[in-house]
């Protein structure tokens, strides 16, 4: 049984076949794998993106959808109920689980009692490997390649998931050069840090985009976690407006996982740079790519 849980499990030759076959997923003739299949879809945590995107990509593999956008408010998690009891239960009529939840671990807690595969869709301030597979697809389509890339991911580095997941799965490619940037308090964790240096991967860390700004052939801008922040308040500027843009190199581009808030301003979206609408519009055909990977 495959499931997926963390970005850094994903080897080149696995990302090489879901990426090639993205575009058959775009064809009138697409594959059906997923028919006679039942995938429930279990949000503990609110998404526009990463449900819909999985839900069309299973319909429009034949497939059928159950489950529910809140499932704290609207399973039996309220009754009391653990992850791995509902999990066991609901894994008896699916045949895979798409699972977000605020704990880091759920995702593998889930995998340890289900009967059928899980998704990780999101796990607390841990891991969102789907995205990141977006999120590289996005890239190779945009630059013709991911080797050689130098990436600043910027933002509230310590809380979001993706810009983690991201990061391990970059860290597979050569000649790649990851710049973080973020104030402090909010830089990313020493694990995945311990982790680059383990695999000689080149990064660096700052707190302004000046330094780096017209080096980067990407910038991958994530919101403000405040939910995450309990009394915590943090302030920073990270903003990106066409004003930072003009001090990129041509054809750099600006990616972001959605959703944004002020971190990117509106008078980006018109420029060529931008590409987290393009983004977030992939993610239902790599999702499509993956679930047939999966299944056939
Ligand atoms: C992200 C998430 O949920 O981690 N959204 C997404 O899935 N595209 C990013 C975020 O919430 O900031």
């Amino acid at each position: 049984m495959k499931h997926i849980l963390r970005s850094q499990d994903f080897d080149i030759n696995f990302l090489d076949n879901i990426f090639h076959s993205v575009n058959s997923m775009m064809a009138a003739n697409r594959p059906q794998t997923m028919r006679g299949k039942v995938m429930c879809s279990l949000f503990y945590e609110p998404s526009t993106r990463t449900r819909l995107s999985f839900e069309s990509a299973h319909l429009k593999l034949g497939g059928s959808v159950i489950g529910t956008e809140n499932a704290g408010e609207f399973s039996s998690s309220v009754k009391g109920e653990t992850l791995e009891d509902s999990i066991r239960v609901i894994s008896s009529y699916s045949d895979l689980i798409v699972l977000r939840h605020s704990d880091n671990n759920a995702a593998e807690r889930a995998a340890r009692v289900s009967l059928c595969p899980i998704i990780n869709a999101g796990s607390g301030t841990g891991q969102h490997p789907t995205q990141s597979l977006t999120d590289l697809y996005t890239i190779k389509k945009r630059r013709g390649m991911i080797e050689g890339t130098s990436i600043a991911i910027a933002g509230d580095l310590k809380h979001g998931r993706t810009a983690r997941s991201l990061a391990y799965l970059l860290s597979k490619y050569p000649a790649v050069k990851i710049y973080f940037v973020a104030p402090d308090e909010l830089q990313m964790d020493q694990d995945l840090i311990e982790y680059l240096i383990s695999k000689g991967v080149h990064f660096g860390t700052f707190d302004s985009f000046d330094p780096i700004i017209g080096e980067v052939d990407v910038i991958y801008q994530t919101r403000l976690q405040r939910e995450r922040h309990g009394k915590e308040n943090h302030h920073y500027n990270l903003d990106i407006t066409a004003a930072t843009i003009a001090k990129m190199k041509s054809g750099s581009i600006v990616m972001h996982p959605l959703p944004r808030n002020e971190e990117i301003h509106s008078d980006v979206d018109a420029l060529p740079n931008a590409a987290y609408f393009e983004q977030a519009a992939n993610s239902l055909w790599v999702r499509m790519a993956l679930l047939d990977y999966l299944f056939k």
